[in-house]
């Protein structure tokens, strides 16, 4: 299926996009090891959370969901049955690395795998790490998934890791659960969605500048979880509302965690004229309301602990970084090669398309300002953040783009093309 977009005059409206996709998995995570009912409102439904829910149905947790409210019958911690067949994650790195921590501490065999793109994901990362907490896991030359679990009980370890990387973190904090004493070192801050929830929840978990450390945990508490709005799917929205002339646009009840804002510091760095209101918090997470007016950008320098802050963000920015006075370097993210496709060459090879200056290093992008853009057809690369980030770049271009295969925005945004047309609309 394609999308055409057409050049935009003005974006105006108020709304809510979808619940946060990275807090969605992690709640349902932890209500399946919960003892008993939980409640979580406000659940993401898009395809990779979907997957999440999938496999622990397979696991035996009855997951019901509803359009609002999603409810877990959770088995306890060690309540998980074997599975009848091959977990499948679908398009879901989350959802394999998060879930792997939980297969390696369990007393019976299990499977998991993916689809195409995920099964080139990098998954050396959590097999090196698990090994060294003794779990028996194996993998396509120790590097991809299908991943083999056979039943291990597992022992405490501290982990240094390389990569700043909440799924690799959140993966080795649950396989804590089952091991005990479990550190987790971070070069840099990463997403912190487990520690909070984990916290909330009961679990003992205390967090020491970037040294997080879990105990054994063999009740976790069955809580009412809200979901807030995801900001990772928000910030589409924020960068169209700032480089769309005219346009005012009120986000509701967006996650504010500050290891997730860097978008709105990146923009606001950039000259966006964007403000937060109405500020509080959900099961301890900061929430708040957005409201973005269009503005100037000029181009910046962004690297170092802000990427992990952005690093969902990237190809979005860089779409903003077209329309700015002056060149935006992004550089030490390396790490956008790894995901749902390589961000970098997706990026760079549609806005050259387009007719921008943009140039890839090996980590990093180099962004021309002040380029029109020119409607063509792009390509998706099956990948929904590239997707949505060139629906956006089309709202500034000259005539009409055509964005091919965007079912792919069903794994994290379902609604993205009606949220952007009421807004197109007013
Ligand atoms: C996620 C963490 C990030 C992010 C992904 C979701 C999570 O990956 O890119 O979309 O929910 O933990 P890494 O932290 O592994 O880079």
């Amino acid at each position: 299926m394609n999308v055409q977009i057409k050049k935009a005059h003005r974006l105006s409206g108020t709304l809510q996009v979808p619940g946060d996709k990275s807090i969605s998995h992690r709640a349902l995570i932890c209500a399946a090891l919960a003892k008993g009912r939980s409640h979580i409102l406000g659940l993401a439904h898009c395809e990779d959370v979907n997957s999440t829910i999938r496999c622990l149905q397979d696991l035996g947790a009855i997951v019901i969901s509803g359009k609002t409210d999603t409810t877990v019958e959770g088995k306890g911690v060690l309540g998980f049955k074997k599975p009848a067949k091959i977990l499948d994650a679908g398009n879901s790195g989350t959802t394999i690395r998060l879930l792997s921590g939980v297969l390696a501490g369990q007393p019976f065999e299990s499977q998991i795998t993916g689809d195409d793109s995920l099964r080139q994901r990098p998954m050396a990362r959590i097999i090196e790490p698990l090994r060294s907490m003794g779990a028996q896991i194996s993998g396509v030359d120790d590097q991809f998934a299908p991943l083999l679990f056979k039943p291990s009980t597992l022992k405490p370890a501290l982990h240094r890791l390389k990569i700043a990387s909440a799924q690799v973190k959140s993966c080795l904090l649950l396989a804590g659960l089952y091991a005990g004493a479990t550190t987790v070192i971070e070069p840099a801050p990463s997403r912190n969605h487990t520690e909070i929830m984990l916290d909330y929840l009961g679990v003992p978990i205390t967090v020491n500048g970037n040294m997080i450390s879990v105990r054994k945990c063999d009740r976790i508490q069955s809580e009412i979880i809200r979901i807030p709005a995801d900001i990772s799917a928000a910030a589409f929205f924020m960068v169209a509302a700032t480089i769309v002339p005219d346009s005012e646009l009120m986000l509701k009840n967006v996650g504010l965690n500050p290891t997730r804002t860097g978008i709105i510091d990146v923009l606001k760095s950039m000259g966006a004229q964007i403000r937060l209101q109405n500020l509080r918090k959900w099961n301890n997470e900061n929430i708040g309301d957005v409201l973005i007016r269009s503005s100037r950008l000029k181009g910046i320098k962004i690297s170092g602990e802000t990427i992990p802050r952005i690093i969902d963000e990237i190809p979005v920015l860089a779409v903003a970084a077209t329309q700015a006075e002056g060149e935006t370097i992004i550089s030490d993210a390396r790490e956008l090669r790894f995901k749902e496709t390589d961000r970098i060459s997706a990026t760079v090879e549609n806005l050259t398309k387009m007719g921008c200056a943009i140039e890839a290093r090996s980590d990093a992008m180099i962004i021309q300002g002040n380029q029109s853009l020119n409607g063509c057809s792009l390509m998706s690369f099956g990948d929904h953040r590239i997707a949505m980030s060139f629906a956006v770049a089309g709202l500034v271009a000259d005539g009409t783009t055509t964005i091919w295969n965007v079912e792919c925005c069903h794994i994290s945004f379902p609604e993205f093309f009606e949220q952007l047309r009421s807004l197109v609309d007013g």
